[in-house]
């Protein structure tokens, strides 16, 4: 086999999705500690070096204007190699954090054993649902107080709609957590004190059958965990991996990512229930990377300089098949024309390198001079394909926005349209009326003082925004509507999109509802197609 398909093999590129607190940080410092530049140095150093790293990666960023938040990490592990792409939450939550998911092939959800599933977690899901991509959940924090076991699957379930299948069941939580039972294997693992996190630890297995157990966990927790055990094995999905490659069934681990326990249980099994990187939709049908031998990579991204002296921005690209050297040159189908893709950057763990060769499922950034634009595809292979576009998704804060000086509407309009041109805000304007007026929809409220900030800082433009008290927006997917004849609610708001595509706003969710029942056959979608 080539070098290059077995490169590709072991790669394995994934999101982590949460909300925000429940851990995904503290995860993923953890899945550092066990792959990544800190095990390669041959000492296991602990949770202050690991945040160093990254903390230190950030502060690159930073001085860059490139949010480390929104980028990808790579580390090596058991002879995998690892990126991981984060999913900003907090204020950083943008149409950023969905695109990211469009660049990864499965996704790991961490949900607070406390709390269960939350808003941003729902969020992210829903796209990863879209995508049909694998997701593996961890249930975080075991070593707190936690909700109970059966209840917390229930509501992954129910809320979600996606059956789970535990792979590990928790033996006991707060501070009686000794650790998780291996349901294949039917072994107790425990695990040994890491020092409030900071060293890997050590696993202890004993078989469920070996009277050792005894000593090792309390009478109560044994009987308890046996009868679990026992209702679990009635009532809950088998493990089936078809189902977990269509995203239908979710397998379930518990761990606390602080204390690190259950962690590298957890990154194993992902790891070999995960896929190599994955074929992607083209107009010329499915590029599968161990068939497709050419260079082929889509930009899910584009970062706009915040620096004022650096409008350069930089377009993030997942490679989708073959390998990549910095200097080619490579076709850009959108463009018409071969561009070489200049400074290529990987985001490694502990720092950011220059690339020299990456592989099908690893992320670039690279120097845009203003070409790309999001869903662009690139490829060396003659016979030239598009990748399917990125959709457009529902943003949830509305603002009707003008130039406060009537004299720079021209720059205005420019500018706005850059931005949104870049991804960073969605312009919709007023449906069937004359007036000019713009809309700004965008996903997280942040995007609007960016906005502002970059029409004042980049094209001198001063604007005043009014909030709109619209949550909702739904696409009509019917071919031919007469938008007239729509019954909505009192509050529904018709508009259009810069392709001249009639929207629906709504204030709340109850009205989508309503309105979708008034008017059968309406077709509402959450997403936009490209
Ligand atoms: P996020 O990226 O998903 O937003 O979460 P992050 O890892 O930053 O974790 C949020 C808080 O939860 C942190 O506490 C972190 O230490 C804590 N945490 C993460 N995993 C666990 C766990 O398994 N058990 C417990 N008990 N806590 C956990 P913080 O006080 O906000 O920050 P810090 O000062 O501890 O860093």
């Amino acid at each position: 086999m080539s070098n290059m398909i077995n490169e590709i093999k072991r790669r394995r590129t994934f999101a982590i999705i949460s909300h925000p607190d429940a851990g995904k940080t503290t995860l993923t410092e953890k899945f550092l500690l066990y792959g990544g530049a800190i095990n390669q140095a041959g000492s296991v150093k602990g949770k202050a070096t690991a945040k160093h790293a990254v903390s230190d990666w950030m502060e690159i960023e930073k001085e860059r204007g490139i949010s480390v938040t929104s980028s990808v990490l790579q580390f090596n592990y058991g002879g995998y190699c690892i990126n991981i792409l984060d999913t900003p939450g907090h204020q950083d939550f943008s149409e950023d954090t969905y695109r990211t998911l469009m660049a990864a092939d499965s996704a790991v959800m961490v949900i607070d054993a406390s709390k269960g599933v939350e808003a941003q977690t729902r969020k992210l899901f829903k796209v990863c649902v879209m995508r049909r991509i694998p997701i593996f959940t961890f249930i975080n924090k075991m070593d707190r107080e936690a909700r109970d076991t059966f209840e917390l699957l229930d509501d992954i379930e129910k809320e979600l709609g996606i059956a789970t299948c535990p792979i590990n069941w928790p033996i006991g939580s707060g501070k009686e957590f000794r650790g998780v039972y291996d349901r294949e294997h039917r072994e107790v693992e425990l695990f040994s004190d890491t020092h409030k996190g900071t060293s890997m630890g050590e696993v202890r297995k004993v078989s469920i059958d070996d009277s050792m157990v005894d000593g090792l966990i309390s009478e109560s927790q044994r009987e308890l965990l046996e009868e679990e055990i026992e209702l679990l094995d009635g009532a809950s999905a088998e493990f089936s991996q078809e189902l977990v490659d269509k995203g239908e069934l979710s397998p379930v681990f518990f761990g606390s990512a602080l204390t690190n326990f259950g962690v590298e249980t957890f990154l194993r099994h992902f790891l070999e229930m995960t896929s190599s990187p994955l074929p992607r939709k083209s107009d010329k049908g499915e590029i599968d990377p161990m068939r497709e031998q050419d260079f082929s990579a889509f930009v899910f991204k584009i970062q706009a300089n915040m620096n004022k002296a650096h409008r350069d921005r930089i377009a993030f690209m997942r490679i989708c098949s073959g390998e990549f050297e910095a200097g080619m040159d490579v076709f850009h189908i959108q463009g018409g024309k071969k561009v070489k893709l200049s400074q290529p950057r990987q985001m490694m763990a502990s720092e950011r390198k220059a690339v020299e060769k990456v592989y099908a499922g690893d992320i670039i950034g690279v120097f845009d001079p203003g070409i790309f634009s999001i869903g662009d595809t690139l490829t060396t292979s003659a016979d030239k394909f598009a990748y399917e576009g990125i959709p457009t998704f529902a943003p949830e804060h509305f603002a009707r926005v003008r130039q406060v000086d009537t004299m720079k509407r021209k720059q205005f309009i420019k500018g706005i349209n850059q931005i949104a041109q870049e991804g960073a805000i969605q312009i919709f304007q007023e449906y069937n009326t004359g007036m000019e007026e713009i809309i700004v929809g965008v996903v997280g409220v942040l995007q609007f003082d960016v906005l502002k900030y970059r029409l004042e800082s980049e094209y001198n433009v001063e604007i005043r925004m009014d909030t709109l008290p619209y949550e909702h927006i739904r696409w009509i997917e019917n071919d031919e509507i007469n938008l007239d004849k729509i019954v909505g609610t009192s509050d529904m708001k018709k508009i259009k999109d810069l392709k001249e595509r009639p929207l629906l706003l709504f204030v709340n969710s109850w009205s989508v509802r309503m309105t979708e029942e008034r008017n059968p056959g309406l077709l509402l979608a959450e997403f936009g197609r490209s």
